[in-house]
């Protein structure tokens, strides 16, 4: 089969990895792929939100496969166009793909099916919204409705500054917004927990905790991800029957109802309080750097899940996963997320060396004269698997260490929660 990825990311390095395994795979094509993806695909520089070249690459190369990483082309639609090239595309269609282009959305999902999340109001002007943030109890999440890249979401500790978001909201800081959303402030540990779907059948896709803040402990500015592990210490039986049963199952009907069918990666964000589960969020991909973090536990092919539910066979399918313990930590430029240098060489990362139990994926890179050479503020994400989380970690460092990039920092507390308590 000839197959083309979509995204440069570590998700996406890390999916590429793993379908570059397949004995079903002919050629691989990464678009536009990263430094890392070079090594086990071909990458070609193009634009995947400009459709009509992204249509044109899969005609005359003659793509049997597209696999969807980002949410961007998603939420505008490329799994529709595609599809009526009669290409197999791995991801949702438009509509369903609002799960996580719109908030307000899915809100209105979870309050028609019932489905537990915070109490929310959905306000068309900023008088409105004012005169609801005047009798509410603080903090409060003010939000705006459209992809924001991470960036949309205020957690306010007073009235002025929830009052303030509002403001920035519609004077259109995220585009033209008609409406915003205001939550009530959840307490609790945050999971994500993901399933594949074929859109008959949906399948447990492993789940993991992100560490977002910047710096250690949890604190300072929210960031893409700066490490993750997998499998969350919350998960139990029970909460998993629980979400199940009160999240995932009732959204996937909701997507029915509507007519629509869900193929693809459902990323389930929520957060837990006495072992129940409260939706935050949708995102109709894998997370990043969850991803990277999880596939290295699939014992399973991904390409044959992945032309399981293109072909809605998912039902006969076995999801098998390693038992150990799997942890990522993302090397950053220094500054990020702020301001970073960029096009910083990063010397001797062709001789780090890995073993089967460990993994480098990269992200914001390039490769120049058969040089390394940092391209965005996630560089590298460095993956261990072991037995337990401290030995992973150990590991990992161990490695970012042995790189010793002059212009990197990274997050030594990744997994504190389970392994420094
Ligand atoms: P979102 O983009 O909706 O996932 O929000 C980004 C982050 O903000 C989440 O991962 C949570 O850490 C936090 N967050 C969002 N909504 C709430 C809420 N209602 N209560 C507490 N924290 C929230
Ligand atoms: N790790 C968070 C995300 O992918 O949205």
């Amino acid at each position: 089969m000839k197959i083309a990825i979509l995204g440069n990311g570590g998700r996406e390095h890390s999916i590429a990895a793993q379908i570059s395994k397949s004995k079903k795979l002919n050629k691989l094509y990464c678009l536009p792929g990263n430094a890392g993806t070079k090594f086990i695909a071909e990458n070609v520089d193009l634009d995947i939100n400009d459709f009509d070249i992204l249509g044109k690459f899969v005609d005359e190369h003659k793509i049997d496969l597209v696999i969807v990483g980002p949410e961007k082309p998603l939420v505008e639609g490329v799994v529709d166009f595609l599809s009526n090239k009669n290409v197999k595309v791995f991801g949702p269609n438009k509509i369903p793909s609002q799960l996580e282009g719109s908030k307000i959305f899915t809100k209105k999902i979870c309050k028609k099916y019932n489905i537990p999340t915070a109490n929310f109001g959905v306000f068309n002007s900023v008088l409105n919204a004012n005169k609801f943030l005047s009798s509410s109890k603080m903090p409060i999440v003010v939000k705006a409705d459209g992809l924001a890249a991470g960036k949309g979401v205020y957690i306010c500790e007073d009235y002025e500054s929830a009052k303030n978001a509002i403001d920035e909201i519609f004077n259109g800081k995220f585009g033209v917004a008609n409406q915003v959303l205001i939550e009530e402030f959840l307490q609790g540990d945050e999971m994500s927990y993901f399933v594949i779907s074929d859109g008959k059948t949906f399948k447990k896709f492993n789940t993991a905790q992100d560490h977002k803040r910047v710096g250690e402990g949890d604190k300072g500015k929210n960031t893409g991800g700066m490490g993750a592990y997998s499998p969350s210490g919350l998960i139990n039986k029970d909460l998993d029957v629980k979400i199940i049963e009160s999240v995932v199952k009732p959204t996937f009907q909701a997507i029915k109802d509507m007519g629509e069918v869900y193929k693809g990666f459902l990323y389930v964000g929520l957060m837990i309080k006495d072992n129940n589960p409260y939706l935050v969020e949708y995102n109709v991909r894998m997370g990043d750097p969850e991803c990277q973090t999880i596939l290295p536990l699939l014992k399973t092919d991904l390409l044959e899940l992945i032309l399981a539910c293109c072909d809605q066979n998912l039902e006969n399918q076995k999801v098998e996963w390693k038992n150990k313990k799997s942890m990522s930590i993302v090397l950053c430029s220094k500054g990020y997320p702020d301001t970073y240098k960029k096009n910083v060489e990063i010397p001797n990362l062709e001789k780090i060396s890995i073993n089967n139990n460990t993994f480098i994926y990269h992200a914001g890179t390039q490769l120049i004269n058969n040089k390394f050479y940092s391209t965005g503020g996630r560089v590298l994400n460095f993956v261990s698997i072991s037995d337990d989380f401290k030995k992973s970690r150990e590991s990992v460092i161990n490695e970012i260490e042995n790189l010793n990039w002059g212009n990197g920092f990274y997050r030594k507390d990744i997994g504190f929660k389970i392994i420094d308590k």
